[in-house]
C-alpha cells in the first residue's frame, strides 16, 4: 500500500493562493513519477480575506485541523488594507508557530544558473547554504504573540532576548543533523554557530550549548562566527558556508540577506519545524501589487513543498518522498540551467501558470532521461 500523508493546506491571501496551487500540482507530478506515496489535502480557510468575510482569522477548529495533519502547507497571509481594530494585520500563522513550537526555521539560499546573482565574483554561482533560524524565542520572545515588552511610560521600552537550554539543545541537534544530511548529499557538512558570544551572556550560553552538543556529531565540521563578521562573510564569501545556526533576530536579518544574494523573494523557501509538527511556506507575503495578474514566481512555494516532502520522508520513513523532494529541486536547477524557467520576477516572460506548466514537464522528464542514459 502506498503511504498517504495528510496535508493541511492554507492558501491564504493574494498570490498565496496561486503559488500554493502551483506547489500542489508540482508535488503531485513528482509523486506520480516517483511512486510509492500520495498526498491528500484538507483545506483550512484563513487569512485577511477570510477575516473580512467572517470576522475570524481562521476557520473554527482550523488550528486543531492543522495540528492533526502530517504537515501544514501555507501560501501567504495578510493584506495591508485589512486590519484588526488596533491596526495590526491578520496573522493566524504566527499563532501556529507558537502553538506547535516550530523552533527550527530552515531557510535555504542556493544560486541557480541564469538566475540573478547579486555578487560580481564568479564563485557566487556556488552559493548553497541554509540559515537555521530559531523561531520561538531569542529577541522575538517579547514581541508578537507573547506581547511582553516592558513599557515604562513614554520614556523607555525594553525587549528581552530569551535563550533556553531545552530549545537551544534541540535547535543545535537539528542543525548538526541537517549538516549530516547535506553531507550525505555531497555538501561539505559544516555547521557554523553564529552568535555574539563576546558581548552577551545569552549568546555565550547559546555557544556553550553548541559546544556541548558538538561531540555527538563527529562527522560534522563545526565552528563559530560572530554575527557582525558573519554579515561581512555573507557578502565576502557566502559560498564558503553550509549550515548557519543562530537566534531568532539574527536569523530574521541574515536570511533576507542570504535570500537577496541568490535572487529575491520568489526564490525564498522556508520550513518551520518543531518536535511533532512542520509548517512549510514561501518566505514572501501576499504581494498585493501583483496579485490576480498571474505574475508571481511560484518557486519559493514549490521549493518549500520540496522541504515538506523531505520532512515527511523523515517523519514517516517513506523514502520515496525524499526522492520526490530531490526530483523537484533538480528540476528547478535544470530548468534554470536550460533557460526553461524564466520568471517574470527576474525580467523573464513566464508567469505563474507558465512556470508551473514547465516545472511539471521538467519533473515528468526524469523517466525519459533515465531511459536515454541507460
Ligand atoms: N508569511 C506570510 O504569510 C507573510 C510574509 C510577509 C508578508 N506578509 C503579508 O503580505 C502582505 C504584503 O507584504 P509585503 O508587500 O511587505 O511583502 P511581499 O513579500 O508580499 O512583497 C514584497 C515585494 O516582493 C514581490 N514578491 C513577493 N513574492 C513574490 C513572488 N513570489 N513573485 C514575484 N514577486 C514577489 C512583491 O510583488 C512585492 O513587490 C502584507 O499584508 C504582509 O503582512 C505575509
Amino acid at each position: 500500500m502506498p503511504h498517504t500523508s495528510q496535508i493541511a493546506v492554507i492558501k491564504g491571501d493574494g498570490i498565496g493562493v496561486d503559488v500554493t496551487e502551483a506547489t500542489i500540482a508540482v508535488a503531485a507530478a513528482a509523486a506520480e513519477v516517483v511512486g510509492g506515496f500520495s498526498l491528500s489535502y484538507r483545506e483550512v480557510q484563513a487569512g485577511a480575506g477570510y477575516f473580512a468575510a467572517t470576522g475570524r482569522d481562521i476557520e473554527p477548529d482550523g488550528e486543531e485541523t492543522a495540528g492533526t495533519a502530517d504537515a501544514i502547507l501555507l501560501g501567504a497571509i495578510g493584506l495591508p488594507a485589512i486590519r484588526h481594530a488596533d491596526g495590526t494585520e491578520i496573522s493566524p500563522h504566527l499563532r501556529l508557530r507558537e502553538r506547535f513550537q516550530l523552533y527550527a526555521g530552515v531557510r535555504p539560499a542556493r544560486a541557480y544558473p541564469n538566475a540573478p546573482q547579486r555578487l560580481a565574483d564568479p564563485d557566487a554561482a556556488a552559493i548553497d547554504l541554509v540559515i537555521l533560524r530559531e523561531s520561538t524565542e531569542g529577541l522575538f520572545y517579547s514581541a508578537a504573540v507573547h506581547n511582553r515588552s516592558e513599557v515604562i511610560g513614554d520614556s523607555e521600552v525594553r525587549d528581552t532576548l530569551r535563550i533556553t537550554r531545552p530549545t537551544t539543545e534541540k535547535l543545535h541537534r537539528f542543525g548538526f543533523r541537517l549538516a549530516e544530511k547535506r553531507k550525505a548529499r555531497g555538501r561539505p557538512g559544516r555547521l557554523t554557530c553564529v552568535d555574539k558570544a563576546n558581548v552577551f551572556r545569552s549568546m555565550a550560553f547559546f555557544r556553550r550549548i553548541f559546544d556541548e552538543i558538538r561531540p555527538e556529531f563527529p562527522n560534522v565540521d563545526a565552528d563559530h562566527n560572530y554575527v557582525d563578521a558573519q554579515a561581512l562573510d555573507l557578502i565576502r564569501q557566502p559560498w564558503a558556508f553550509d549550515v548557519l545556526v543562530m537566534e531568532n533576530m539574527f536569523g530574521d536579518i541574515l536570511s533576507d540577506l542570504a535570500g537577496a544574494l541568490v535572487g529575491g523573494m520568489g526564490m525564498a523557501a522556508c520550513a518551520e519545524i518543531g518536535d511533532a509538527h512542520g509548517l512549510f511556506q514561501p518566505a514572501h507575503g501576499s504581494a498585493p501589487d501583483i496579485m490576480g495578474q498571474d505574475k508571481a514566481n511560484p518557486l519559493a512555494a514549490v521549493l518549500s513543498g520540496a522541504l515538506m516532502l523531505d520532512y515527511l520522508a523523515d517523519k514517516t520513513g517513506a523514502g520515496a518522498m525524499a526522492d520526490a523532494a530531490q526530483l523537484i529541486e533538480e528540476s528547478v536547477y535544470r530548468g534554470f540551467a536550460e533557460r526553461r524557467l524564466r520568471p517574470m520576477e527576474f525580467g523573464g516572460d513566464m508567469g505563474t501558470t507558465a512556470m508551473t506548466r514547465e516545472l511539471i514537464a521538467l519533473v515528468g522528464e526524469r523517466e525519459t532521461r533515465r531511459a536515454a542514459s541507460a
